[in-house]
């Protein structure tokens, strides 16, 4: 599929107001996507784990309106308007407009909540990203349903379409409406793959992978001193760029065969050494920047020397901050899970953590 496939042929917009919502959930990479091109094309490969948990639940009404001149929207969190959050809604309209020819014609209210508190550092992007762009397939849903395009209704071109414009709105956004292991990037070991949207993992996954756990560590809070979208732009002229986005299409290849075995050691193997190349990444940009605090060398340092000992299979990962995602299989559980809670807890801050687990995607929501 191309980006014109995404445009859909021309339809009669009804002028009604109407009421869609979802909830999303968010993703963890094991192999990251960090360096990205222009429209949000992603510099390497990634795959991920879709979460449980934590999502992101979104409402969206829809009401009819006379001017046309620009689009129109007011955005809610927890009931409370967040005009702060306009700026980066506004981009994403201006970039999935020629997707949706409906977007000019309506005023939208946008009301959202997360599961998980919005100042714990877990990024909202990606499950608030998606539960918006599956809001609005759902309303064009809504719309051709009513004229007669029949293709542009089935599940697969809108999970694919969805996908799409999650991609627009926030790059990992794209890997969290389906579950449970997704691909989003073109990469010659996964067919299939491509650098326009997220596909489910199309070959066998060992059972070990089942329900795999992780419990998010939230040891910083605060708002990150570096963004996403700033940290990805310093891989353009970075000295490592492209050896970094060779060994992720090297990396997705070393996951197949993990994936298939259930070869846990190979699998912590390679998402730590995933999170830490990231995290170098960071370090050696220019200007370069560090989003780990002590307490997430503390936290790795102790999960190293507990699998050590205990010969469990708990492993890390992060993203770009300082939260340690610590992945385990759910048969272990019960050990490893007293280790968080009698040994990293306290690296938290306020004590905080969030257990969650592998999922399957976003939900529509009924009223
Ligand atoms: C480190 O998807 O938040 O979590 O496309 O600029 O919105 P934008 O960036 P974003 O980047 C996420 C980077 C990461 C790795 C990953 O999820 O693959």
């Amino acid at each position: 599929m191309t980006e014109h496939d995404f445009i859909p042929k021309p339809y009669t917009i009804p002028n009604q107001s109407g009421k869609v919502a979802w909830e999303s959930p968010s993703n963890i990479a094991l192999v990251k996507y960090w360096g990205k091109k222009k429209n949000q094309i992603p510099e390497n490969p990634s795959i991920s784990f879709t979460l449980n948990s934590c999502k992101t639940i979104t409402t969206v009404t829809f009401t009819p309106k006379e001017d046309t001149t620009d689009f129109s929207f007011e955005v809610y969190l927890d009931g409370l308007r967040k005009d702060d959050f306009k700026p980066k809604i506004q981009t994403f309209f201006e970039r999935i407009e020629s997707y949706l020819p409906f977007l000019r014609l309506f005023h939208f209210k946008i009301e959202t909540q997360n599961t998980f508190p919005h100042s714990s550092g877990i990024a909202s992007s990606a499950s608030g990203m998606s539960a918006l762009a599956l809001c609005l397939m759902s309303i064009e849903k809504k719309m051709t349903n009513s004229d007669v395009i029949p293709s542009a209704v089935e599940e697969s071109y809108f999970n694919k379409k969805a996908s799409y414009l999650a991609r627009l709105g926030s790059g990992s956004a794209c890997r969290s409406i389906e579950g449970d292991v997704i691909v989003w990037g073109k990469t010659k070991s996964i067919v299939g793959s491509t650098d326009l949207y997220g596909v489910k993992y199309p070959y066998e996954v060992h059972d070990n992978y089942k329900q795999y756990q992780d419990t998010i560590l939230l040891v910083d809070k605060g708002e990150k001193q570096v963004s996403s979208t700033v940290g990805h732009n310093l891989m353009h002229n970075h000295p490592f760029a492209q050896n970094r986005f060779n060994q992720a299409h090297d990396n997705m290849l070393k996951m197949k065969s993990i994936l298939a075995s259930g070869d846990l050691n190979a699998f912590i193997a390679l998402i730590e050494s995933e999170a830490l190349t990231l995290h170098a990444m960071m370090m050696t940009s220019m200007p370069y920047f560090i989003l780990m605090k002590p307490n997430t060398l503390e936290i790795i340092n102790k999960i190293w020397a507990f699998r050590k000992k205990s010969g469990l299979h708990i492993g890390f990962t992060l993203d770009a901050g300082a939260n340690v995602h610590v992945l385990y299989p759910k048969q272990e559980s019960k050990n490893i899970l007293e280790f968080i809670q009698n040994e990293l807890v306290a690296y938290c801050k306020n004590g905080e953590y969030i257990c969650d687990e592998i999922g399957f995607g976003a939900n529509q929501l009924d009223f």
